[in-house]
């Protein structure tokens, strides 16, 4: 049983290091302290849940779109793929070996590119701007905040590029609010990963 449990919770992770980014070997991301100081915001990914969670029950900024609407879109599609029922998946990568400093980089990442999305979301044509904004404003200012304690480099620098394809919106503000939460509810999936992979990282049982 007790296997049983360990084996789960690596696999997620595992899964979370290999799938959730297509560029993710690419990338050479090095953490030192800054790497602990990100598992340490886990408060604020929590945080963060909390906060996209209330946005996604917000019947203004989602005002009568199709909540069953599938969870889509580039990487957070892999979100799904990430689910620990996967287990066919999962085999194939149990050999590899946990590196912390690659799940904090992907991390980094979905930070990025999901506060671009909302970012230009924010100027696309909203229908009630004056509501939608503040709200949307306080969650890209939690991912502010994040990013400026996970920063991945020594110097509290990172070389993410910060175009990372958000969404081209549409003129029918109805497409985008559907759009948007589909984007939405997948970065709470990715949210709730982040936080069992920061969980796992805390808890140390990587490095035993
Ligand atoms: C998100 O967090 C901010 C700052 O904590 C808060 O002001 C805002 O009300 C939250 N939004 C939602 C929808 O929970
Ligand atoms: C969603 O909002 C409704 C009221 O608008 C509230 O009753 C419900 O508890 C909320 N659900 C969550 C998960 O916050
Ligand atoms: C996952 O593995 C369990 C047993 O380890 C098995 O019962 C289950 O059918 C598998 N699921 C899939 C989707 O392969
Ligand atoms: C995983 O490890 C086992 C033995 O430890 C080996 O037989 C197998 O080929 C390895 N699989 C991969 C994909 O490296
Ligand atoms: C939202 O944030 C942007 C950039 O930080 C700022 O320019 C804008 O005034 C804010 N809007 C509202 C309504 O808070
Ligand atoms: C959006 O509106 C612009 C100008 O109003 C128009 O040129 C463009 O074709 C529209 N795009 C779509 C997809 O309807």
């Amino acid at each position: 049983m007790a296997f049983g449990n360990f084996y789960s919770a690596s696999c997620l992770i595992l899964l979370l290091l290999s799938l959730s980014w297509r560029t993710s070997t690419a990338l050479p991301v090095r953490t030192g302290l800054s790497g602990e100081k990100c598992a340490d915001s886990s408060l604020l990914f929590e945080k963060l849940l909390q906060n996209i969670t209330a946005l996604l029950n917000d019947t203004e900024l989602f005002h009568r779109i199709d909540t069953d609407a599938a969870v889509v879109i580039s990487q957070a599609e892999t979100v799904l793929a990430c689910a620990p029922t996967q287990n066919s998946t999962c085999m194939m990568q149990r050999n590899s070996t946990f590196s912390e400093s690659e799940c904090l980089g992907n991390i980094m990442k979905d930070l990025v590119y999901y506060s671009a999305v909302i970012q230009s979301y924010t100027n696309s044509n909203l229908r009630l701007p004056e509501t939608e904004v503040p709200l949307l404003n306080s969650t890209l200012e939690i991912i502010r905040s994040l990013r400026k304690s996970c920063s991945l480099m020594p110097n509290g620098e990172n070389n993410i590029p910060e175009d990372v394809g958000a969404p081209k919106w549409e003129n029918s503000s109805y497409e985008n609010r559907q759009q948007m939460f589909k984007m939405m509810k997948g970065f709470q999936v990715r949210t709730i990963t982040i936080n069992r992979a920061l969980g796992y990282i805390s808890s140390g049982d990587h490095r035993k």
